[in-house]
């Protein structure tokens, strides 16, 4: 496995090259990294379960290039849903819709819809095109993490979580800490009217206003299958824990103008929730390359992102309730 600092023309060109040949590229978005494979050939999915560790009934997001894509994965989209990527793609969504022949049972899980994505990333964007000119469909790439860990925002924290599991052909990009550190709001399009199935950077109130109705956030109760959408997930290693103080030697995270307890490691003093949410990630691993046993964070308080923030700190704080 090769991690590659400085991502130029000519490792575009290698990286999609790579995809084609059936290896992975671990790459950036806006969101996390993502471990990619050529969404059409099942073996190179087959290895991506087996470095994250997924159970293999998990479906994966097929991320494309440009809106001009979307025909050729799913069928039947709704006038909304349309609308929907005009107003966010390339952007922090992804939309369920009716799966095309193109999407096969190793990418769905079984089920008949399809999950997909236009990041906003350049070298995100680049290595989509450089993969289509060389006849290539779709990238299919979950979060670059083991299954149930923290998501990645650095090169760094991906080679730290799969770097490991990679083989000789691989590649890490690197394109620098995601800008927003949370992953895709994810909307189930299925049926007439839409469901928020995870929270992220597109928000509920944004989503509403673009299609001039309003919608559910159903989530858990959908009978759509979403990992992310397990009780338990996002965990590191150190047990995380919400709006108590820190006591002496466990981590704290919380927003600038809340003071750190005395002896409490501070692992992240964000001046805004944008900022919460961008470091929050990096902050729980510091905590556990600190070999803390456990973190203290305080939720910021408000709507919109915040959603998706809590939603994932809820989820990562179940874990420890299990043991
Ligand atoms: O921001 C993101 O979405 C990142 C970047 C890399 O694009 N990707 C990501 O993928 O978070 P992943 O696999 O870690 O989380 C995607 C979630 C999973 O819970 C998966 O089960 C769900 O989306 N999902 C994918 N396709 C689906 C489908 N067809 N139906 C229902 N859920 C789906
Ligand atoms: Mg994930």
């Amino acid at each position: 496995m090769e991690i590659i600092a400085n991502v130029t023309e000519g490792v575009i060109k290698k990286a999609a090259k790579t995809l084609k040949d059936g290896h992975l590229v671990a790459f950036p978005t806006e969101t996390v990294y993502g471990l990619g494979a050529d969404a059409t050939n099942e073996t190179a999915i087959a290895r991506i379960y087996s470095v994250k560790g997924r159970p293999a009934d998990h479906p994966l997001i097929v991320h494309i290039s440009s809106i001009n894509k979307i025909n050729e994965w799913a069928v039947d989209i709704p006038e909304y849903a349309l609308k929907l990527t005009r107003d966010f793609w390339p952007g922090p969504m992804t939309l369920i819709l009716k799966r095309s022949e193109l999407a096969k049972n190793f990418i769905t899980g079984g089920q008949d819809n399809v999950g997909l994505r236009v990041p906003n990333q350049p070298v995100a964007l680049a290595l989509l095109s450089e993969f289509e000119s060389l006849g290539g469909h779709g990238v299919a790439a979950p979060s670059a993490n083991r299954f149930g860990a923290v998501s990645p925002t650095t090169s760094l924290a991906v080679s730290e979580e799969i770097g490991n599991y990679l083989d000789a052909n691989d590649l890490i990009l690197n394109g620098g800490r995601c800008n927003i550190g949370v992953e895709s709001t994810i909307i189930d399009c299925t049926s007439s009217i839409p469901t928020i199935l995870r929270p992220g950077a597109i928000t509920l109130e944004m989503v509403e206003k673009s299609i001039g109705i309003k919608i559910n956030t159903k989530g858990l109760d959908s009978h759509i299958k979403a990992s992310g959408l397990l009780a338990s997930h996002y965990s590191p290693k150190a047990r995380v824990r919400l709006n108590m103080p820190a006591k002496t030697g466990e981590g704290f995270i919380a927003l600038a103008n809340i003071p750190t307890p005395v002896g409490a490691h501070r692992l992240a003093s964000p001046a805004n929730v944008e900022e919460f949410a961008k470091l929050l990630y990096e902050a729980l691993r510091d905590g556990d390359r600190l070999n803390l046993d456990e973190i203290k964070v305080i939720l910021p308080d408000g709507s919109g992102l915040v959603e998706a923030i809590n939603d994932r700190l809820v989820k990562s704080s179940l874990r420890a309730e299990l043991y």
